[in-house]
């Protein structure tokens, strides 16, 4: 108890945003500052920041930055909003399979729509982005807590990717969970999946779990299965992009096959996600976008200077996948656990939410 630690991958000054530039951890710890909307988008774009969550509130203060930005540049009301319009377009234009980025937008365009004057709008616009990060953290200590009360006294839980404080304003989703059941006096050992090509959980999951002195092992993705037939995995939970209105989620590439392993080996698969995660537009996995990425990250190591793979060699670099709702023993939210999740459960579920 109380050893958990407050990482925070991003810290508003009220001039600039700075972020942990999440491309040189776990061996650098080095900040990057931005000061306009566009090197907020350029971060966005090139992995300074990651993560569904963590990209929706940086998003918000990559608009209060372009807001600022057009204060000082532009006089007329009509022309600033319909400038800042077209800001708000080139943030959302960064990534394209987390929702919760649109999520974020979206809540700064209604503050946009609602303000009087260029100044009500830009402080206004500070206010929601600053509450957009606190609820952030509010929520998955929430989610962390809904989890852990899952968890018997002793598990050993499967992670891909990177779901923690690095992936979101802090505290984390998945690996929220695991800090919430640690927190409680559990016995938790969690495996980290690398998570190739881009390595977020041999790099950042388990530079977060160090920070914390939580028991894990690194395995490569390819060793998951093995450990499941091996009875060392008593619980999978990994956290989402996009959850469509029947429980499909999206999530980084790797979370199918390990949804699939799960099931042959009746494991308990969750999900652990803000409902700012669900798009409740789309029926079902097939209509997510899934972000297509740079060939590079499959032909070379991580470091860059390495090639793995012949000249020639063709590549194909999906980030995400998608898991069918089928597959998720339950999704693990702010509100509640949404267990057998599917159209009907999930439209219940926010009925009453
Ligand atoms: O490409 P990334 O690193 O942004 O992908 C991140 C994931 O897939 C996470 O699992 C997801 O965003 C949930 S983070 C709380």
């Amino acid at each position: 108890m109380g050893r958990i630690k407050d990482i925070r991958p991003l810290k508003w000054t009220g001039e600039s945003l700075l972020l942990l530039d999440q491309r040189k951890l776990p061996l650098k710890e080095e900040w990057v500052e931005c000061r306009t909307y566009e090197c907020v988008a350029r971060a966005v774009e090139d992995m300074v920041v990651r993560g569904a969550p963590a990209i929706g509130v940086v998003a918000a203060y990559g608009v209060v930055l372009g807001a600022k930005e057009l204060k000082e540049k532009v006089k007329s009301y009509v022309d600033f909003k319909a400038k800042l319009e077209l800001i708000i377009n080139r943030l959302a234009a960064t990534r394209p399979t987390a929702v919760n980025l649109f999520w974020a937008l979206k809540r700064m365009k209604k503050i946009v729509e609602a303000g009087q004057s260029i100044d009500d709008i830009v402080a206004a616009l500070e206010t929601e982005a600053v509450n957009i990060e606190k609820q952030d953290v509010e929520t998955n200590r929430k989610i962390g807590f809904y989890g852990a009360e899952l968890l018997s006294s002793r598990e050993v839980i499967l992670t891909h990717c990177n779901t923690g404080a690095l992936a979101t304003a802090g505290y984390g989703t998945a690996l929220g969970v695991v800090r919430a059941a640690v927190e409680m006096g559990k016995e938790i050992t969690v495996y980290v999946d690398e998570t190739r090509p881009y390595l977020q959980g041999a790099r950042l999951t388990a530079w977060e779990l160090q920070q914390e002195g939580i028991p894990y092992y690194l395995i490569t993705d390819n060793m998951a299965g093995w450990f499941m037939s091996l009875g060392e995995i008593t619980c999978i939970i990994v956290g989402a992009d996009r959850i469509a209105r029947n429980g499909d989620t999206a999530n980084k590439i790797g979370t199918y096959s390990l949804s699939v392993l799960a099931k042959e080996h009746g494991i308990p698969f969750y999900i652990a996600a803000p409902t700012s995660t669900f798009d409740l537009s789309i029926s079902n996995g097939v209509e997510i976008p899934i972000e297509e990425r740079n060939p590079e990250e499959v032909l070379y190591c991580h470091c860059k200077n390495c090639r793995i793979a012949p000249y020639g060699a063709k590549v194909k670099n999906p980030a995400f996948d998608v898991t069918p709702h089928e597959n998720i023993t339950g999704i693990i939210t702010e509100k509640g656990v949404i267990t057998s999740p599917n159209e009907e459960n999930i439209v219940e579920f926010f009925s009453k939410a």
